[in-house]
C-alpha cells in the first residue's frame, strides 16, 4: 500500500441494512489523498459524504475495504484502537458546534484535555492559547450562547485542536453559519493548512473551493469526476 498518501482508500464499502433493505452509504470508493492538502468534498444530500468522513475519522467501520489513515489501517482496528486513533490523529468538527452549554468557551475547550491527565492550570494556559489562535481571547469566558454562531464553531475548532491532530475533518462547518461568519471559520480552516495539517471539508459552499487544493465529488455513493459531478448535479442546484 502506498506510503506517499496520507490517507489511502480502496474498494470502501458502507451498508446499511434497513429492514429487507440495504442502503449503499458508499458502494466501492477509491480515493489517494495527499498529506498537507485541503480537500473539499462535494456532493448531494445523502450521497454519503458524512458517512466517508465518519469511517476516515474512525467514528464508525467500513462494511468492507481498505481505509488508511497516516499508515494506520482503520478497517483492522478494534474499537479500543479506533478510539486511540481518534484521540491522538483526528480533529472533528461538525455543523451545528456541539459545545457544552453550560461551559464557557475556554471550559469547553479545556474539557476533553482532562481525558489525557493534563493538569487543571495546564489545561486552561492551553485552552487560552488555542482560543488565541482562533481569535477568541477576548471572549474565554463567554457561554456558547453568548457567542455569534461564528465564533462557537472556532471555539469547536479550537476544542478539535487540543491533541494536535495531523487530521482534520469537518462535516459542512458553516453551513448554519450567515456569510461572513463562515468565512471566518474558513479562514481559520486555512490557517491550519498553512501550517501543515491535512483538511477534508464537507460542504456546499462555493466559497470554501477557493481554500481547496483537491476536490472531491460524490454521487451515490460513489466518486465521480468533476465533469461527471457538474453534468449531474445540475438539478440540484
Ligand atoms: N446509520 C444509518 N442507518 C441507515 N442509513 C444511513 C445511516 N447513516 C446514513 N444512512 C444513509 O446513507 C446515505 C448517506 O448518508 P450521509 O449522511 O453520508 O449523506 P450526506 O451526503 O452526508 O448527506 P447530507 O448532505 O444530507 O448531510 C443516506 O441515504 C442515508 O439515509
Ligand atoms: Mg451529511
Amino acid at each position: 500500500m502506498s506510503t506517499v498518501s496520507f490517507i489511502h482508500i480502496q474498494s470502501l464499502k458502507k451498508h446499511f441494512q434497513m429492514g429487507g433493505t440495504t442502503v449503499r452509504a458508499l458502494d466501492g470508493v477509491d480515493v489517494e489523498i495527499p498529506a498537507g492538502s485541503f480537500t473539499v468534498v462535494m456532493g448531494p444530500s445523502g450521497s454519503g459524504k458524512s458517512t466517508l468522513l465518519y469511517l476516515l475519522g474512525g467514528l464508525d467501520r467500513p462494511s468492507q475495504g481498505q481505509i488508511e489513515v497516516n499508515g494506520q489501517r482503520l478497517d483492522k482496528m478494534d474499537e479500543n484502537e479506533l478510539a486511540l486513533f481518534r484521540r491522538k490523529t483526528v480533529g472533528f468538527i461538525f455543523q451545528s458546534f456541539n459545545l457544552i452549554q453550560s461551559m464557557s468557551a475556554e471550559q469547553n475547550v479545556a474539557f476533553p484535555m482532562q481525558f489525557d491527565g493534563i493538569a487543571p492550570k495546564e489545561r486552561t494556559r492551553r485552552a487560552l492559547e488555542l482560543l488565541g489562535r482562533v481569535g477568541l481571547s477576548d471572549r474565554s469566558h463567554h457561554r456558547p450562547n453568548e457567542l455569534s454562531g461564528g465564533q462557537q464553531q472556532r471555539v469547536a475548532i479550537a476544542r478539535a485542536l487540543v491533541n494536535e491532530p495531523a487530521l482534520i475533518l469537518a462535516d459542512e462547518p458553516t453551513g448554519n453559519l450567515d456569510t461572513s461568519s463562515g468565512l471566518g471559520v474558513m479562514q481559520v480552516l486555512s490557517e491550519l493548512h498553512q501550517s501543515g495539517r491535512t483538511i477534508l471539508v464537507v460542504t456546499h459552499d462555493p466559497r470554501m473551493v477557493r481554500f481547496a487544493t483537491h476536490k472531491i465529488f460524490i454521487l451515490d455513493g460513489l466518486l465521480v469526476s468533476e465533469s461527471e459531478y457538474q453534468a449531474a448535479n445540475l438539478s440540484f442546484e
